[in-house]
């Protein structure tokens, strides 16, 4: 197997192949070293087959896009990912197939709701589920510690002891681990119990990673070019949300909100559908539409998107542009779906 960790930095990348000359798998690709991947492909004569986000990054940009641009390589990330042009969603204990390499995808929610890691013979790739001899902070972002430790005990812990562990992130010079030496050493996890977890992962008092302000949200949109003013992320928590059996129970019963998907086009008429009477309006052209729905400024608007995060960030905007009643559609036409409520696929 053809192993390399790109990046040397606390940003772990992986390129993974069956043999140098065949297909090639990139993990968690940052967008700062979108040429020195290229290369590395190239210098290994490999065709890179697919890449794998982990989870949606907070502290880099990632260069999934990009590398789909430019090399083809279809994106692969967990069904509940927030962001468009995901050309494969992926689900626990799916396997994908890099030339003779199995890739078992395992879901480990927690540091972020579309946490997947990925075993693949000998090793696991576990985002920022679980690090070596730490855990990835579950304080926002969606995180959720009590998920996290299930994931980690759960999932990666039931793989055999001797597998090796190499997480998306190491801050302190770490290489080397393995499931065994996880289970009774990780100081985060070992001997605890899941409320002691939640209880210390959710008072460890760090400040916002550096980059998360330009990182995040163009990561959660697939927004790569500048073109969009992100709101502060302090807005984001301030969106009201609504859970679907609520937004439905108002269209059937109360007077209707202005349904507003951002989405893009492909995905309104896509696997997922959309809310009969929703108007389009991507949320990469919100803030140039904005004038055109100057009549719903004082009344409510309901934002919808995949699952629920884009959307948050389009109602948080709006409130920026004095639009005084915007709630978000928590969990998006996922967790609709999800709930069994009606759906239409026509444009
Ligand atoms: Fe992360």
């Amino acid at each position: 197997m053809l192993f390399h960790e790109l990046n040397r930095s606390a940003c772990k990348t992986y390129l993974l192949a069956a043999d140098p000359g065949g297909a090639a798998v990139l993990i968690d690709p940052v967008k700062d070293h979108l040429d020195r991947y290229i290369a590395v492909l190239a210098y290994f004569n490999c065709r890179l087959e697919m890449v794998i986000d982990t989870h949606t990054h907070a502290d880099h940009r990632t260069a999934s896009w990009d590398l789909h641009e430019l090399l083809g390589a279809p994106v692969v990330m967990h069904r509940r990912a927030p962001a468009p042009h995901i050309d494969v969603h992926v689900e626990d204990g799916q396997e994908l197939s890099v030339d003779a390499l199995r890739l078992r995808i395992l879901y480990t929610p927690g540091h972020t709701p579309d946490g997947i890691s990925i075993y693949v013979q000998d090793r696991v790739f576990t985002g920022d589920t679980l690090l070596i001899h730490g855990t990835g902070r579950a304080d926002f972002a969606g995180g959720d510690a009590g998920a996290q430790f299930d994931s980690i005990t759960q999932k990666l812990f039931a793989l055999p002891d001797e597998t090796l562990v190499f997480p998306a992130h190491d801050y302190r010079g770490h290489s080397l681990s393995t499931i065994g030496e996880e289970k009774r050493s990780n100081p985060r996890v070992a001997g605890h119990t899941r409320e002691a977890y939640i209880e210390l992962m959710n008072n460890l008092g760090l400040p916002l990673p550096e980059k998360i302000q330009e990182a995040m949200q163009a990561n959660l949109s697939a927004i790569e070019d500048g073109s969009v003013q992100f709101p502060p992320l302090s807005k984001l928590s301030e969106v009201r949300q609504l859970s679907p059996a609520a937004v439905h129970n108002r269209l059937l019963h109360g007077s209707a909100p202005l349904l507003l998907d951002v989405r893009e086009p492909d995905e309104f008429v896509g696997e997922l559908g959309h809310i009969r009477g929703s108007r389009l309006v991507p949320l990469k052209e919100l803030a140039a539409h904005a004038a055109e729905l100057a009549e719903h400024k004082h009344s409510d608007i309901v934002a919808i998107c995949r699952s629920g995060v884009r959307s948050t960030t389009a109602a948080a905007m709006l409130a920026g542009l004095g639009f005084d009643h915007v709630a978000n559609l928590k969990g998006g036409m996922l967790d609709w779906n999800d709930a069994g409520l009606p759906v239409v696929r026509e444009p």
